[in-house]
């Protein structure tokens, strides 16, 4: 649909010339860059507080993955009259929480009346242009690290059919309420080669755009995945969201032998996360720094695969 508008060339629009770019870059001078996003959801958690700092690190995530420091947010809300505004109150106190915790300041907002209540916020950070991190550059030979488990999307769905409680699940909402903040200071230290965030394509989809973007093939081992608990039980019982199945209509195709991968890898790979982990390209000699800078941070580390130079643009899961 993007394709179908009209293209008015800026220079100043860095990320123009970056495929799948995480956020908006926009240059304001020759060492300084804006870097946008935003998303906005309905509640994934009962819990409004916990449901505005999910959405508030969800939304924030993406300048973490540019290497970008958050300064900004604008909080967007769409709220039922029918429903008691200490709710919203709450929602918006995650929300500001999260964004004190990104070291960024909400100056502003707007809500509109729904029928459902959703919450997220557009955010604005800085880079420095020269040290931007992104889809593109990811080389042969580099490492795959993921920062956070995967499922969060399996286990939401479980949450929403009463087949699970929130504290069945209370290692996913920690996992979704932590910021990428300390990955993204990580990844920074040690410089690494491409980075993109996990959310609403699952791994599959998020791995497949920087194969693309980079012009690389990924291989990812399958038994190397992590998950979060129960998120194959509940995986086995059916509990797949319907963003799961678009991943698959939508990625299958580029991946190599996709008809050998098992069924529990594939529900995995393609869960729509939300507020996801880093997935990060560094070169070999790097890995073992970057785990130990992440781990120092309290933040996970999974070797997950490996950059290839075999078919660029398409990802192979090794199954053991
Ligand atoms: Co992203």
């Amino acid at each position: 649909m993007l394709r179908q508008l009209p293209n008015y060339p800026d220079e100043n629009f860095l990320s123009a010339a970056i495929p799948s770019a995480d956020a908006g870059v926009y240059r304001i001078a020759a060492d300084l860059a804006l870097v946008q996003s935003v998303d906005f959801f309905t509640p994934i958690v009962d819990d409004p507080y916990l449901f505005g700092r999910i959405a508030a690190a969800n939304a924030l995530s993406d300048l973490y993955a540019m290497g970008a420091r958050p300064l900004t947010a604008l909080n967007l809300i769409g709220f039922p009259k029918c429903l008691d505004r200490s709710l919203l109150v709450e929602i918006l106190r995650g929300g500001a929480d999260a964004c004190h915790d990104a070291g960024a300041t909400i100056v502003g907002g707007h809500t509109v009346e729904d029928d459902e209540p959703k919450y997220g916020l557009a955010v604005t950070g800085l880079v420095n242009p020269a040290h931007l991190i992104s889809t593109v550059g990811a080389q042969p030979g580099d490492q795959l690290i993921l920062t956070k488990p995967l499922g969060t999307g399996i286990l939401a769905t479980a949450l929403k059919g009463e087949i699970l409680t929130a504290t069945d699940i209370s290692a996913a909402i920690a996992g979704m309420n932590t910021l990428n903040r300390a990955a993204a200071e990580a990844m920074l230290t040690i410089g690494v080669h491409a980075c993109t965030d996990i959310t609403g394509f699952g791994l599959l989809g998020h791995a497949l755009e920087l194969a693309l973007a980079s012009n690389v093939g990924l291989t990812l081992d399958g038994a190397a995945l992590p998950v979060y608990p129960q998120v194959r039980e509940m995986a086995a019982i059916g509990m797949i969201p319907a963003g799961g199945y678009n991943n698959r209509d939508y990625y299958l195709g580029k991946v190599i032998d996709a008809d050998r991968i098992a069924p529990d890898i594939l529900d995995i790979i393609s869960d729509p996360q939300t507020s996801g982990g880093l997935l990060i390209a560094v070169a070999p000699e790097k890995a073992a720094p970057l785990c130990a800078e992440l781990t120092a941070r309290e933040t996970g580390c999974w070797g997950i695969g490996a950059v290839t130079n075999a078919e660029p643009g398409r990802l192979l899961i090794k199954m053991t």
